[in-house]
């Protein structure tokens, strides 16, 4: 654990410049912790290694009245001293659970909330601002998150692998065994914590044989990952196999109406929570992509999430339902089928049916997190359903870590997408947090993208992904800019050419890898199964439901009411006008939509295959360019994260060549069209 990559963006270096270093100092040479709770002493603990390493003495440490004038204190706002209080003036009612301040007043630092765990978040706030070098005068910071669930899903496998992981082997589990020394378990947890993740789901959502255990013979195993979790202020979660009653129960059905299923589940979670008692609840894939469910009793998703809600509503526990639902099975010369249409139409009916403890959690996008796709227009559809938008972090359709993509832009733009559901203002970002329908339970989920590699995420640059979804998780209003920057100055310091540099190289990468794979919000494109690298036609015939229906004359799906699938129907307008009319759909979204001829014509005035054309050239060249960036910040990093950056971008830059060059074929061979410009297509 030498590599400097391990600690991601909590490098904790001493403070360079002398007058940050000294008035820092003299406020944070005691840490008086007011309160005895776990979470509150983790927030000491990283108070103090941090202080430690930053200022380069390490703080005294005091249990309540602290011994000195000059101190950082810190612990829940009922527990401080009454003239505090009073400073803090309203700060109690305004924090809610997980809010936080941080008030500097003359040579004290303090350090609030309602909770431990709010606590927690205001001295990783502390230490991120020391990092980003903004001085303690004057501090008076006054934060909570937007909302409420900021979880992450692990997609590991009790064998140690990791479904779309990219990243080594999973630090959870070997040999179908949960891992014994969970010391990385609670460095992640670390990772985690620091950017306001206050949930976790801790095995994949295709839950196999073992994995089905979890619930009962691994429960003890279990509960230490709770443990670990717990001590920074994030509850476990554990997917469950729908048909969990017959697979380990001996039942004969898993009918979700069924009463001795009802009582078996009701047995389940009382064990655990017996086990684990802030147990969090369920993550449930069901009759998705051959994984039980309902459907095979003759039921339907309200039916079987409300049962397991049931079990778990005594406790406290959710039950978080999976609206990927579509058929998987489809025949790629039926032109009525479309996925894109399937999870509106499975869920949007049972709106209100759901239990006060059921949180429906919806992909960003209609199809499969690809580079460019609409948002779901099940966001905007459910007025009385707490709902939870699902991202992924892991880089599966968007070139698996070895591939430069930040993707914290096309999060920007999901969150800040407008629904126009209760007319404007209606965006994603409210809709999730409960904000809009006032639902008591919202927020976000998604897929993690680390595993045993030394450096979390293979790409180290990926690691900026898993920050920013944190961030965004936290406060969906912050700014790209804003987030990648602290990203960079915490992970490589402060020198401005490197955050300059790495910034626009973040900032850019996902229109580069957009710009060299499918056109135009087609998707796919990709290697069937592995879902990296160039092949035009590899989902073409399948019975997945993805398909650009290229041809020698055009390509794109036809998604409109008039003459298509009629999928624009499901938003609102105006939204639904401008995705059903061919002359204001967005170029970007033009094939998801609609099907035109090579020739059409772009808003940019560029026909849509001199688009094709020019943008793979492009777009193979800036990823040429990404390498010659970070380039330039030889001597500027230190030689293993330099080098272990360098390798990923020289193999982009090749592969984007590939890409470039496959497609460009395609689309030559099937439209006969040359590139205006003459230049090389094979
Ligand atoms: C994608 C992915 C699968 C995953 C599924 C899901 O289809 O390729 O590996 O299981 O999403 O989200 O459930």
């Amino acid at each position: 654990k030498t590599d400097r990559s391990y600690a991601c963006w909590l490098q904790v270096e001493r403070i360079g410049e002398p007058a940050l270093r000294d008035s820092y100092a003299r406020r944070c040479g005691e840490i008086a912790v007011v309160g005895e709770g776990a979470v509150l002493h983790t927030a000491a603990d990283e108070l103090a290694a941090g202080i430690a390493a930053m200022l380069g003495d390490v703080p005294v440490r005091t249990a309540g009245q602290p011994r000195y004038a000059r101190h950082l204190l810190l612990g829940k706002l009922q527990d401080l001293p009454a003239e505090i209080r009073v400073s803090l003036a309203d700060a109690e009612s305004r924090l809610g659970e997980e809010g936080y301040v941080i008030k500097t007043c003359g040579d004290r630092i303090v350090l609030a909330g309602n909770t431990d765990r709010a606590v927690l978040y205001a001295a990783f706030r502390l230490l991120r601002l020391m990092a980003c070098g903004c001085g303690p005068e004057e501090l008076s910071i006054l934060d909570k998150p937007a909302n409420g669930l900021r979880m992450i899903n692990q997609w590991d496998n009790m064998d140690g692998s990791i479904e779309r992981g990219y990243a080594g082997k999973s630090i959870f589990y070997r040999n179908n065994r949960i891992v014994d020394d969970l010391t990385r378990v609670r460095d992640y947890a670390r990772l985690l914590a620091s950017v306001g993740v206050n949930a976790i789901a801790v095995n994949n959502v295709n839950v196999h044989d073992e994995e089905t255990r979890l619930i009962d013979r691994h429960l003890p195993d279990v509960s230490r990952l709770a443990d670990v979790f717990r001590a920074y202020g994030i509850r476990l979660f554990l997917s469950v196999n729908y048909a969990s009653p017959v697979q380990i129960g001996a039942l004969e059905t898993a009918d979700p109406l069924d009463p001795g299923v009802r009582k078996w589940w009701a047995d389940i979670a009382r064990n655990i929570y017996n086990a684990i008692p802030d147990f969090g609840g369920f993550l449930v894939k069901a009759d998705s992509e051959f994984r039980p469910g309902p459907f095979t009793y003759g039921r339907d998703h309200a039916d079987g999430a409300n049962m397991l809600a049931e079990a778990l509503g005594p406790y406290g526990g959710l039950v978080i339902w999976r609206c990927f639902v579509y058929n998987c099975l489809q025949d790629w010369r039926d032109r009525t089928t479309d996925r894109a249409k399937a999870a509106y139409d499975h869920f949007k009916g049972h709106d209100g049916r759901f239990k006060d403890n059921v949180i429906l959690q919806i992909k960003n996008g209609p199809m499969d997190f690809q580079v460019r796709e609409p948002v779901s227009p099940l966001f905007g559809a459910m007025t009385e359903t707490n709902q939870l938008l699902e991202l992924q972090i892991t880089q599966e359709y968007t070139g698996h870590q070895r591939h430069l993509c930040y993707l914290v832009p096309q999060w920007k733009e999901v969150l800040d997408f407008e629904t126009y559901a209760k007319g404007e203002g209606s965006t994603v970002a409210q809709i999730a947090s409960g904000a809009l329908y006032n639902r008591k339970y919202g927020g976000m989920a998604a897929v993690s993208n680390i595993g045993d590699d030394l450096n979390w995420t293979g790409h180290l640059l990926a690691q900026a992904n898993l920050y920013g979804y944190g961030r965004l998780a936290w406060n969906p209003s912050l700014s790209s800019e804003e987030i990648t920057r602290e990203w960079i100055v915490q992970t490589f310091g402060p020198d401005p050419v490197v955050a300059d540099t790495v910034s626009r190289m973040l900032l850019e990468s996902w229109n580069i890898y957009e710009s060299y794979t499918a056109p135009l919000g087609v998707g796919w494109m990709v290697n069937p199964g592995s879902h990296y690298g160039p092949n035009v036609d590899g989902y073409e015939y399948s019975k997945w439901g993805t398909y650009h229906y290229a041809d020698h004359a055009g390509i794109g799906v036809d998604r409109t009411v008039r003459t298509g699938t009629g999928y624009t129907a499901q938003y609102h307008p105006p939204r639904s006008d401008e995705y059903e009319s061919l002359e204001r759909c967005p170029d970007e979204l033009l094939l998801f939509f609609h099907h035109v001829p090579y020739t059409h014509k772009l808003k940019s005035g560029k026909t849509v295959i001199q688009h094709i054309y020019d943008s793979r050239f492009e777009g193979a060249e800036r990823a040429q360019g990404l390498v010659e960036a970070w380039r330039s910040l030889r001597g500027r990093i230190d030689e293993s994260r330099y080098n272990q950056v360098l390798e990923r971008l020289e193999e982009q830059a090749e592969h984007a060549k590939e890409w470039r060059d496959v497609i460009n074929t395609y689309f030559w061979r099937k439209s006969g069209i040359p590139d205006a410009l003459g230049r090389k297509i094979y």
